[in-house]
Formats: structure tokens, C-alpha cells, sequence
């Protein structure tokens, strides 16, 4: 039992039942299911928004699907989802809400926060930023020397990076092609290096982005960029209001740093950091695409909570999605999840990812702080087609693991390129079925040998198949589909959580590292003697001390 008297999830009836369903299943094929189902392909299918969704290569009957949404039932996922509409402060551990969905919502909706409705300021915000936008865009807002603004950088790391990173580069053909838009995060001053060292700081514009304006990384990156911007403008600080703007829930730190609090894009305590890219975070995609498009994506996000909102659970993608993970994590020993797009612009949709599953769900304790039994998040990774068929995807093909994928494709390919590159798009998409089809259905011994393959390397080159894969196809990658993807496996994220009884908002994890570094810094710098430091720490920052001849 857990605190709220619930039992727990692997000594609950549902989870039995999977347990001995899953032994029935035994070595069930997908060869077999759809021999016995030739309309499987069709009907283990949803249609979400712009989404078609195939589940049909899993490795799941309609039993198992039913007792799937009976654990869901018993682990209370749909009584989670509306407490987390409603604005319950649901991520326990830090006693906040969690209301990314506001951040959507139509600016007549109601979602009240300890009784206040937080819809009119999430609108007042996206106004503010609109108009923003409109005046950098159309070079109406310029520099400290006059001159409009060509170069956005935005300086920000995890949620305050990889959302409009991955945005800004999946949305490349919606963007204004004139301006230059780089992302900064990483410590290491090469990047803010090779990302300013061909701008004119004239024309340059930094976005700050940072929920807490603390986060060692940013601030530091950003101190960085003020400095190369007030020398190479050869100005005092006053031109920093011309340059930069911030992205922050802390209008006191912004303010601390020298940041007009007027050019500050306000967000809140309840959107988590992972879960933030469509609140001020978004501010340099919005830029890049402008409002209007901008606006189209957060309608394609709402779309979705709608769907997971209202939607029966036959018929509940990210509820699915979600619960089939649950299946192969429990029941298949799965330990990984690869997301692997058929489309280059989707190239940092993976590491994105990354972020929003494994910052969530990478616990292992539930929400009472009780050490779980069973797995919890899987570790999220992928790169976008064809390039890992000619890298990992052996691994996933022949090799020892069981590694669920999904593999998302669209129909048509960008509408501005070039015309002579149109027709590579049946390839690419040739590709994508190929590879579904061969990790379901593989190739047997027999088909190896009837292509009169020596005996000696039939076992060699034979497919096992049985490697479960969902589909996901569209027709365009648009703003509105981008957010409807994102949406999808931001509820997925969140069904899992649920039914692991885990708090997927918090994230403790991240904390001791940083601590550490505080500490091991002025030790390598020579300030601090390091007599705490643990043996190998030490021995380490001795050769690292030694190889800078300190
Ligand atoms: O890595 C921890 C983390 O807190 C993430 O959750 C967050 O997205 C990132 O750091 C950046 O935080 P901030 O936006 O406060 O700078």
C-alpha cells in the first residue's frame, strides 16, 4: 500500500493478469497475428488530429489492450490527467502545479491556480511577445548603432534550449530566411565561440532564457555575451537594452543582471522547464516564424490535450502510446526507446526527447519516496533516417534487445524545396515502410535458404523480426502538426508516470552534479586545496591541474 492506501502497482490484480497474460502470449509472433487478423494493419490504427497512428506491429492483441486499460484504470491515470487540468499541484515534491496545457489553451478558457484564472496572463504574454516579434521581424526594433536586427541567439539550456533548437530547425522552410537564429547552451565557451564569431554585434539580438535566471551554464554563457557585444559595440552598458531580453519566471534576477524588467518575457512556477517551449521560452521561434504560425502551433498542441482530455481510452493515443511502453518495460524487459524520424528537419526532435521522458520519468521512487519494483522510464534515443540504418539499426535488427520504436514520416516533403530534390522523397519514405516491415516480419530460415544462401550463413543472414514499432504518419510537418506531435508524447510522458505512481516533474537528479562542480571549480583554479575531495576526484584533478602546468 502507498500513502493514498492504493496498492502497490506490481501487486495489484491488473498487473497479475498482464503477468500471466504476457506467459500465454509466450513466443507470439507478429507473423501470426496477422495471419489470424489480415485487417490488423487497419484497424489497430488512430487518427488524432492531423496524426495516423499504426499500432498494429505490436506485439499485443485486443486481451492484452483491455488489460492494459484496466491497469490504467486501477492506477488512477485518467482521475491524474484531470487533476493536472485542473491545476492540482500535483508534482508533489515541490508542491507546484503542472498546467503546460494553459500555456494552449483559448483565450476565453478558465484554469485557475490557487483561485486565479491564468489564461488572461499566459495571452497578455504571447500578445507581448507577438508584438515583439512583429517589430524585430519587420526591422522596426534596432540596435544600440540604429541598424535592425539580423542575428537572434538564444542562450538558455535543457527546456530553455532544446524546444525552440529542435523547433526552430523543424520548422527551417516556415522560417524568415534573412535572419541567422543560433542556439547556446553548453558551458564550454566554444559554443558561444562559434556561434557569435561571424555576427555583427550591431545587428545581433541575445534571448536569455532561464525559468530560475540561476542556472550556472546560461548565466555564465550570458556574461559572456554581454562582454563580446558591449566591446565589440564599444559601448557602455546602456546598449544592453537594445541587445538583449530575457525569458524568465525571476524578474528579480533578470533585473540583478542588468536586463530591463520591461524586456523580460514572463512564465510561471507551474510549466516545468522540459515542458516550456511553448510558453516565453518559444520567444526565438517566434521570432523566426512569426506570430501567426507561431499561434498555429500551440493550436496543434491544444488539439491534442483535447484529444487526451475527452477522448475514450480505446481511442486515447497518448494513453496508448503511454501503456504499451508499460507492456514492454514490465513484460518484455525493454530498457530503451528509439524515436527515429523520417524527416531531416525533425533532427533534433530525439534529443528533445531525451529531455522530456528521461528528466521526467528517469525515478526510482514512487511518489511516497518508496524504492519501485518494476522499470520505470526508458532510455530515448535516435537519430533521423535513413542515416542510422547504415549505423545502429543492426543492432535493433540482429542484436540481443528488445527495443521498441517509433518511426515518424510524412507524406510530402517541404513545400519550398528544391524541385529537382522532390522526387528523393518516395525514397526516403520507401525507407521508412521498409524498415518497419522488415523489423515486424523479418526473414525466416527458409526464405534465407530458398534464396540459396550456404547453410553455413543462413543463421547469419536471417531476420527474427517480432520488433515492435508504431507508425506515426502525416501529411506536412507544419507549426500544427509539430505541436501535435510534441503533445502527444508530452501526455504519453505522463500516462507512464501515472501508472508507475512516479512523480514525472520533478527532477532531484540534476542537483548533486551541480553542487559538486561548485565545489571542484576553485580547486582546479588553484583557490581551493580540495582536501575533501574523494580519492579518485582528486588523482583526476591533479592530472588535470598538472596537463594546464598548474
Ligand atoms: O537540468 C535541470 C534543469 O533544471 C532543467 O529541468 C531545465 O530545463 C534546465 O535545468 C534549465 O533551467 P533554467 O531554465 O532554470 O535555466
Amino acid at each position: 500500500m502507498n500513502a493514498e492506501g492504493r496498492t502497490r502497482l506490481n501487486r495489484t490484480p491488473e498487473w497479475s493478469a498482464l503477468g500471466k497474460h504476457r506467459d500465454q502470449l509466450g513466443e507470439v509472433s507478429l507473423r501470426e497475428l496477422f495471419d489470424a487478423d489480415p485487417a490488423r494493419g487497419t484497424g489497430y490504427t488512430l487518427q488524432v488530429g492531423d496524426l495516423h497512428l499504426d499500432y498494429s506491429k505490436h506485439l499485443v492483441t485486443d486481451e492484452t489492450l483491455a488489460l492494459l486499460r484496466e491497469l490504467a484504470a486501477a492506477t488512477g491515470v485518467a482521475e491524474l490527467r484531470d487533476a493536472m487540468f485542473r491545476g492540482e499541484k500535483i508534482n508533489t515534491t515541490e508542491d507546484r502545479a503542472v498546467l503546460h496545457t494553459a500555456l494552449r489553451a483559448p483565450r476565453d478558457a478558465v484554469i485557475e491556480v490557487d483561485g486565479e484564472n491564468v489564461v488572461p496572463a499566459v495571452h497578455a504574454v504571447l500578445d507581448k511577445m507577438g508584438s515583439f516579434a512583429g517589430r524585430i521581424r519587420s526591422g522596426e526594433w534596432t540596435g544600440h548603432t540604429g541598424r535592425p536586427i539580423k542575428n537572434i541567439v538564444n542562450v538558455g539550456i535543457g527546456g530553455s534550449d532544446l524546444g525552440p533548437a529542435m523547433a526552430y530547425e523543424a520548422l527551417r522552410s516556415f522560417t524568415d530566411r534573412e535572419l541567422t537564429v543560433r542556439f547556446v547552451s553548453n558551458v564550454d565557451g566554444a559554443d558561444l565561440h562559434e556561434a557569435v564569431r561571424d555576427l555583427d554585434p550591431a545587428e545581433t539580438l541575445f534571448i536569455i532564457a532561464s525559468k530560475t535566471f540561476t542556472t550556472i551554464e546560461t548565466i555564465t554563457n550570458a556574461t559572456s555575451a554581454r562582454d563580446w557585444l558591449l566591446t565589440g559595440l564599444r559601448a557602455d552598458q546602456s546598449a544592453v537594452a537594445k541587445h538583449f531580453v530575457a525569458l524568465s519566471t525571476n524578474a528579480g534576477k533578470v533585473a540583478d543582471f542588468g536586463i530591463d524588467t520591461a524586456n523580460m518575457f514572463e512564465f510561471w512556477d507551474w510549466v516545468g522547464g522540459r515542458y516550456s517551449f511553448d510558453s516565453a521560452i518559444g520567444l526565438s521561434l517566434m521570432i523566426a516564424i512569426g506570430p501567426d504560425r507561431f499561434r498555429e502551433m500551440l493550436d496543434g498542441f491544444h488539439l491534442v490535450d483535447e484529444h487526451f482530455r475527452t477522448a475514450p481510452p480505446e481511442e486515447n493515443a497518448p494513453l496508448l502510446l503511454g501503456l504499451l511502453g508499460v507492456w514492454y518495460g514490465a513484460f518484455f524487459d525493454a530498457q530503451a526507446h528509439a524515436v527515429l524520424p523520417y524527416s531531416h528537419y525533425l533532427s533534433k526532435f530525439t534529443a528533445y526527447l531525451q529531455q522530456l521522458d528521461m528528466e521526467s520519468n528517469g525515478k526510482s521512487v514512487d511518489r511516497d519516496g518508496v524504492p519501485v519494483e518494476w522499470q520505470t522510464g526508458p532510455v530515448v534515443w535516435g537519430t533521423p533516417g535513413t542515416n542510422g540504418q547504415h549505423a545502429y539499426y543492426q543492432l535493433i535488427h540482429q542484436g540481443t534487445k528488445v527495443i521498441p520504436a517509433d518511426f515518424i514520416g510524412f507524406a510530402r516533403p517541404a513545400a519550398d524545396l528544391l524541385p529537382g530534390l522532390v522526387a528523393q522523397h518516395d525514397l526516403l519514405m520507401a525507407n521508412f515502410f521498409a524498415q518497419t516491415q522488415a523489423l515486424a516480419f523479418g526473414k525466416t530460415p527458409e526464405e534465407v535458404r530458398a534464396e540459396g544462401v550456404p547453410e553455413e550463413l543462413v543463421a547469419h543472414k536471417t531476420f527474427r523480426g517480432n520488433h515492435p514499432t508504431t507508425t506515426i504518419l502525416a501529411g506536412d510537418l507544419t507549426p500544427s502538426v509539430l505541436g501535435q506531435l510534441i503533445a502527444l508524447y508530452e501526455h504519453k510522458v505522463f500516462v507512464q508516470g501515472a501508472v508507475w505512481n512516479i512523480d514525472s516533474f520533478d527532477q532531484w537528479g540534476v542537483e548533486l552534479g551541480k553542487v559538486l562542480a561548485k565545489k571542484i571549480e576553485p580547486v582546479l583554479t588553484g583557490e581551493d586545496k580540495g582536501e575533501e575531495l574523494d580519492g579518485s576526484t582528486a588523482a583526476l584533478v591533479a592530472a588535470y591541474r598538472s596537463l594546464r602546468g598548474r
